[in-house]
């Protein structure tokens, strides 16, 4: 299964996905190339560490989203790549039908919350400033519906008293480490 991973930040979760590869633990998934919207996301760092291919393509005009020609471009780097899995790992901007079209059915997002609770931005902020007393992180397939597409798997986090933002965060990272993979490693053996 060809994979190719879409991020905007630091890519702990790229990250994870490639040692994972690294240690044998990605099924019969390939990670194929990286790329960031963000000329310095970390996640770029992971390219020659890890022997993969690593890249800023353009998203211009737009902030948020992904459409007109940094749209044409995306599609026509990651089509390029042949994908049968489209990876977001902390890609923040909303697709387009474009996008969306060209790699249907192959695209999932890593979310941190249990959706559908707490979509959209901030997704931790969000659970600890309600004070849910369970939270985690969900995969799902990307539809036209921002993060409303079927859900693939979630790992659900207990917040503990004693907790702070800061050490919700990182339980939250962690568990998300352990999921995305996982669910890839599924995938790539259907
Ligand atoms: C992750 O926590 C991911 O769930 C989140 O961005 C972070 C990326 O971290 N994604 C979203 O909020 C998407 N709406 P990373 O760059 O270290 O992998």
């Amino acid at each position: 299964m060809r994979v190719v991973i879409l991020g905007s930040g630091r890519g702990s979760n790229a990250e994870a996905i490639l040692s994972a590869q690294q240690a044998g633990k990605l099924g019969g998934a390939r990670v194929l190339q990286l790329f960031a919207d963000k000329p310095d996301a970390g996640m770029l760092a992971l390219g020659p560490r890890f022997g993969v291919p690593a890249g800023f393509v353009d998203p211009a005009p737009f902030k948020t989203k992904l459409e007109g020609e940094g749209e044409a471009r995306f599609i026509a780097a990651v089509s390029a790549c042949a994908p049968d899995l489209v990876v977001l790992a902390g890609f923040m901007r909303v697709l387009k039908p474009g996008f969306l079209n060209a790699f249907a059915g192959k695209i999932i997002n890593l979310h941190p919350s249990l959706l559908p609770s707490f979509p959209g931005l901030d997704g931790i902020g969000q659970a600890w400033r309600r004070g849910v007393k369970l939270t985690g992180c969900t995969v799902h397939g990307v539809t036209a519906e921002v993060d409303g597409g079927p859900i693939l798997d979630q790992m659900a986090v207990r917040i503990e008293v004693g907790d702070t933002l800061e050490s919700l965060a990182a339980k939250v990272h962690a568990a998300e480490h352990a999921l995305l993979p996982a669910v890839i490693a599924r995938l790539s053996e259907r």
